[in-house]
């Protein structure tokens, strides 16, 4: 099976609360290879433009707002499916909706302050790795 890739941000909340830790050992866990990895406190502007899907969403001024609070850990992830796998390891948007053992469901706050991000589809994975990474802060490395 092709391996696939996908973006992942540990979102301020989480990151706050010393969290980083252990939603990584879950994303390890659950078969993911992190390819690359970087903690960045994004401007209005970036955020605006990472978010740019949900600019009419009655949601967005606050959204900016939380995903501005404080920094973030994003992580290119691969594994089979990884777009899915990475959907179904998170949860449900909003953490009360979760099934137990999801990050969310977890960690989550609320419907906001929901712990995670991940990629929904190729193009915005692509898009997304994209807005974090270049090329050489992406490493293929051989695993036992
Ligand atoms: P994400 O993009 O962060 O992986 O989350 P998602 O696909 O499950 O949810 P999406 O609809 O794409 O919403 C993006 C993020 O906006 C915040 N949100 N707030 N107040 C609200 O009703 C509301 N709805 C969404 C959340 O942080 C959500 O993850
Ligand atoms: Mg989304």
């Amino acid at each position: 099976m092709p391996k696939e890739r996908t973006l992942a941000m540990i979102k301020p909340d989480a990151v706050r609360r010393q969290l980083i830790g252990a939603i990584i050992q879950q994303i390890e866990s659950a078969g993911f290879t992190i390819r690359a990895m970087k903690m960045v406190w994004l401007r209005p502007q970036e955020a605006q433009t990472f978010y740019s899907v949900h600019r009419n969403k009655p949601f967005f001024d606050s959204l900016i707002q939380y995903i501005t609070s404080g920094p973030v850990v994003a992580l290119v992830l691969e594994r089979e499916n990884a777009i899915t796998e990475l959907r179904n390891l998170m949860g449900a948007t909003n953490p009360a909706e979760a099934q137990p053992g999801t990050i969310r469901h977890q960690y989550g706050l609320s419907i906001e302050q929901n712990a995670i991000h991940g990629s929904d589809s190729p193009e915005n994975a692509q898009r997304e790795i994209a807005f974090f990474f270049g090329e050489r802060e992406i490493y293929t490395y051989e695993q036992p």
